[in-house]
């Protein structure tokens, strides 16, 4: 295992790790081709301040650089620039709803089905084909915290952080599955992408924290690629005279960075079938959770995706709709009022186009094994962002740190694989937003999304757990919520023993008394 490790935590350096090691100078044969290479592609100034760097400095741009390919970056620089006008090439996209076939929802489901899923969920769990996916290779530049968002404390009484959070309620559901199914050894595991900024202190933090609890050897750290910066005009940024200014590649390098790591082979010797993929910074969400797995493996779908309801016809989030009869994601900015407001035919109380995008997902594990034949086709999208570069006129070669966007950084996004498949492929579950999403993006203080929201959400559905199990909260202050400990209830279960007792808020529930 640890060599595997090693792999894992080395994968993907295209942006060199400056600390890593020393390099050595190229030979000037090395050098010349590597230098043809990027002048041909009108990517030369790469090379503007080779020959002042000392030798080691030379050796790491050359190793930077030599794994980049300069045409490659100009194609999706360009693909991206430009993508296809959706007036011409889509004249009139058909945005229908999903088929009911492929969606449910836990608001209004026969409580039949959802516990016949959450049964069959936690017997897959308990086999051992089950494991995770977290997203945590993003720069939570929002947020402005200098940490990765997952060791983020939101302001809980208990101090957990989000990744504390997510290892508990792994640790429950293996509690479970193993004492539903009388069977030792259940292992969830749980594979995290970091990215270059995020690796070395997610690593640390976990270390620090024993694993909160988990084997560590069922927790799985990789990383992501990188891409080079571009600056508005197509131009690869220089961040030092002796290195490319890089970023992450987006939620979307997900893709490929399961295949470059060894994710999807580590996956297939250890048999996991079904996989549950969500972004760190979702406070409530039901990690590996078993209704959504019994109901994606019932389907036997590659893609499933929980959303939420769509607050009105305002709100800005993304949809999941069929587009040209495929699953697809329409952003809010994509369509026109009539369509954000039309009423579903079926129930005009509700908006036809609900299914608002929380980047929460089953996979097949088939579907993740067959990304060699498709990740090159993922588009690759704009986001300018104020990067420190040295301006491509400098005279000095001094990086400016600048104050309004710049430069591009290329991203890819997890949703955009969703029209490869077909429609009857891929499910939907509805669930409740106030049981199952409150994102973390903002700083403190927002308002909206930010650690204040976060802490709220959670201690307020743990009073809705006591409440559903017959306790009484009371309250004298603003602060009515309770926090409920994930190691003692992973949705609610287990709370029995509260029955008829009244309980103070704020409180913390820890363990059963
Ligand atoms: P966001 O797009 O909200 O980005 O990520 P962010 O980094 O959390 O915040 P901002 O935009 O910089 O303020 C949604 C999810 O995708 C992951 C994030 O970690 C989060 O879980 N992500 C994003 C990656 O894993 N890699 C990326 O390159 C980008």
């Amino acid at each position: 295992m640890a060599s595997f490790m090693n792999n894992m935590m080395s994968a993907l350096h295209l942006g060199g790790n400056p600390q890593e090691d020393v390099p050595k100078p190229p030979s000037s044969e090395e050098l010349k081709e590597l230098r043809e290479k990027y002048e041909k592609a009108g990517q030369g100034q790469v090379f503007n301040y080779y020959d002042d760097l000392k030798p080691e400095e030379k050796g790491a741009l050359y190793q930077q650089l030599l794994p980049i390919d300069p045409e490659h970056i100009n194609t999706i620089t360009d693909r991206a620039l430009h993508p296809p006008n959706p007036e011409s090439e889509d004249q009139d996209p058909k945005l229908e709803q999903l088929p009911e076939t492929a969606t449910t929802s836990t608001i209004d489901s026969k409580q039949g089905d959802l516990d016949n899923w959450y049964k069959s969920g936690l017997q897959l769990i308990a086999e051992n084909q089950v494991s995770v996916v977290l997203m945590a290779g993003g720069q939570g530049t929002r947020l402005g915290s200098s940490a990765p968002k997952g060791c983020y404390d939101i302001g809980l009484p208990s101090k957990k952080s989000l990744f504390q959070l997510q290892a508990e309620r792994i640790l429950r559901l293996q509690h479970l599955a193993s004492k539903n199914h009388e069977k030792e050894g259940v292992v969830v595991l749980w594979y995290i992408m970091t990215s270059g900024p995020t690796r070395k202190p997610t690593h640390e933090f976990f270390e620090e924290h024993k694993y909160f609890g988990l084997d560590r050897n069922n927790v799985i750290i990789f990383e992501q690629g990188v891409l080079p910066c571009i600056s508005m005009e197509g131009k690869i940024l220089l961040e030092t005279k002796s290195r490319v200014a890089v970023a992450p590649d987006g939620n979307g390098g997900l893709y490929q960075a399961l295949i470059n790591s060894g994710v999807v082979q580590d996956m297939e010797k250890r048999g996991i079938k079904h996989i549950h993929m969500f972004g760190v910074d979702n406070c409530l969400v039901r990690v590996a959770d078993p209704t959504f797995i019994g109901f994606s493996a019932e389907k036997d779908v590659d893609i499933a995706t929980k959303v939420v309801r769509k607050r009105n016809a305002k709100e800005s989030v993304g949809l999941i709709v069929q587009k040209n009869g495929k699953p697809d994601v329409v952003e809010y900015s994509e369509i026109d009022t009539a369509t954000a407001e039309a009423k579903d035919p079926k129930d005009s109380g509700l908006l036809k186009f609900r299914a608002a995008n929380i980047v929460n997902h089953y996979y097949s594990f088939r579907f993740l094994q067959s990304i060699p034949e498709w990740a090159h086709k993922l588009p690759h999208h704009v986001a300018k962002k104020k990067i420190p570069a040295i301006p491509l006129d400098s005279k000095t070669g001094e990086q400016v740190k600048p104050d309004k966007p710049n430069g591009i950084k290329l991203e890819q996004f997890v949703f955009d694989c969703f029209p490869f498949l077909s429609m009857d492929k891929f499910a939907c579950m509805e669930v409740k937003r106030e049981d199952e999403f409150s994102a973390l993006k903002n700083a403190p203080g927002t308002g909206e999304d930010d650690p204040g929201t976060s802490r709220t959400d959670i201690m307020q559905l743990g009073k809705r757990f006591l409440e559903g199990a017959g306790a009484m909260v009371v309250s004298e202050g603003e602060d009515s919520g309770v926090e409920v400990s994930p190691l003692i209830s992973y949705a609610g279960e287990g709370l029995e023993f509260l029955r008829g007792r009244e309980i103070k808020a704020p409180a913390v529930i820890e363990k059963e008394e």
